[in-house]
């Protein structure tokens, strides 16, 4: 089925947003879902409607470090065609008046085919499959063994030089999402891990090996356990054991800071990341498809271009 040539997608006007949602979520779903009520309260939103009648919508959250997460369009009746208009719809907006570079969408990898095909439809490509892993932490895990060649340094304002060097370092042969290279600045990065929960400081270490930087990890508060918001080694000194000295550093400021559980998310690509994080008792709890706007479709994007870019280049 196509969708009607009359239909206008278009972002919603203020105080438009309750309006819509209550016509597009059928009554029969109840009490409105915590999705719903999130829809609801935001302000990026855009809407189809034909006649006057709201027939969908699809919103959208900007977040610092230059990124937006797509939320899941709703429509009255589903439509392929209509849902890659309100899809495009609003990762334009998140692009061109949220200023967003990593515009993504994080979807159920065994929903039906035809809700990827509407983010293909979009000008949206397949970034990596995730997989989210989680591991309970002890008090006990405060005397795990640190390396002892290792010298620590925690994040401060005067070492953020060296944590953005040093993150950008261990970008390069990565297997950890590989396709985001180039597309955001390193600086956008760290404001997107500090803003993920709770950004302590204290919990973010920088690893040096006869005074030269060689890997990083980064841990926030979210939801009441430690986040691994990011994790990695230099190209050059990698399988000498520092991702592990990193990652029982992690489980260690996890333990510090008093929470009983560590979660992550991996690229299920990454074989390295895998298998060290298995190694260390880390359990998969589920996993995602995560698309995104690749870097020639945002100036598409930014041109305001309305059919979806061809896929698969
Ligand atoms: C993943 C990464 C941190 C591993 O760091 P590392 O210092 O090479 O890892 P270590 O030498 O401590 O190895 C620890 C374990 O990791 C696993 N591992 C590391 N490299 C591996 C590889 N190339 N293939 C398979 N397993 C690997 C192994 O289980 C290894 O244990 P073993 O040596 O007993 O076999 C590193 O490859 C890296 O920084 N990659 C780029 C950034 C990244 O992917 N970060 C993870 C984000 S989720």
């Amino acid at each position: 089925m196509t969708a009607s040539p009359e239909i206008e997608v278009r972002p919603a006007l203020p105080g438009e947003a309750r309006r819509a949602l209550d016509l597009v979520t059928p009554a029969a779903a109840g009490p409105a879902s915590e999705d719903a009520l999130l829809y609801a309260n935001l302000g990026h939103l855009v809407v189809a409607a034909r006649a006057g009648a709201y027939v969908g919508l699809c919103a959208f959250i900007p977040n610092v470090g230059r990124c937006a997460a797509l939320l899941p369009p709703r429509l009255v009746e589903w439509d392929e065609a209509l849902a890659a208009r309100l899809i495009r719809a609003a990762a334009r907006e998140a692009h061109r008046r949220a200023g967003a570079l990593l515009v993504q969408a994080l979807l159920d990898p065994d929903g039906p085919p035809s809700v990827p095909a509407a983010y293909e439809g979009a000008g949206l490509e397949r970034l990596a499959t995730l997989v989210y892993m989680r591991r309970p932490v002890s008090p006990d895990d405060r005397r795990l063994p640190s390396d002892r060649e290792l010298e620590w340094k925690p994040y401060g304002r005067l070492r953020h030089r060296e944590f953005a060097r040093t993150i950008e370092a261990t970008y390069e042969a990565t297997h950890d999402c590989p396709r985001l290279a180039g597309l955001r600045s390193v600086a956008d990065a760290i404001a997107t891990h500090r803003s993920t929960g709770t950004f302590s400081p204290r919990a973010w270490h920088v690893a040096r090996l006869e005074s030269r930087a060689v890997g990083v990890e980064l841990v926030n508060n979210l939801q009441g356990r430690g986040e691994l918001v990011y994790l990695g080694v230099v190209a050059d000194a990698r399988r000498r054991g520092i991702g592990r000295a990193l990652l029982v550093r992690a489980i260690r400021d996890t333990a510090d800071m008093g929470l009983p559980q560590m979660g992550l998310a991996a690229d299920a690509a990454n074989t390295p990341a895998l298998h060290l994080y298995e190694g260390m008792g880390f359990k998969e709890v589920r996993r995602r498809a995560a698309w995104f706007v690749p870097k020639e479709g945002l100036a598409a994007l930014a041109a305001g271009a309305d059919a979806a870019s061809p896929t698969g280049s």
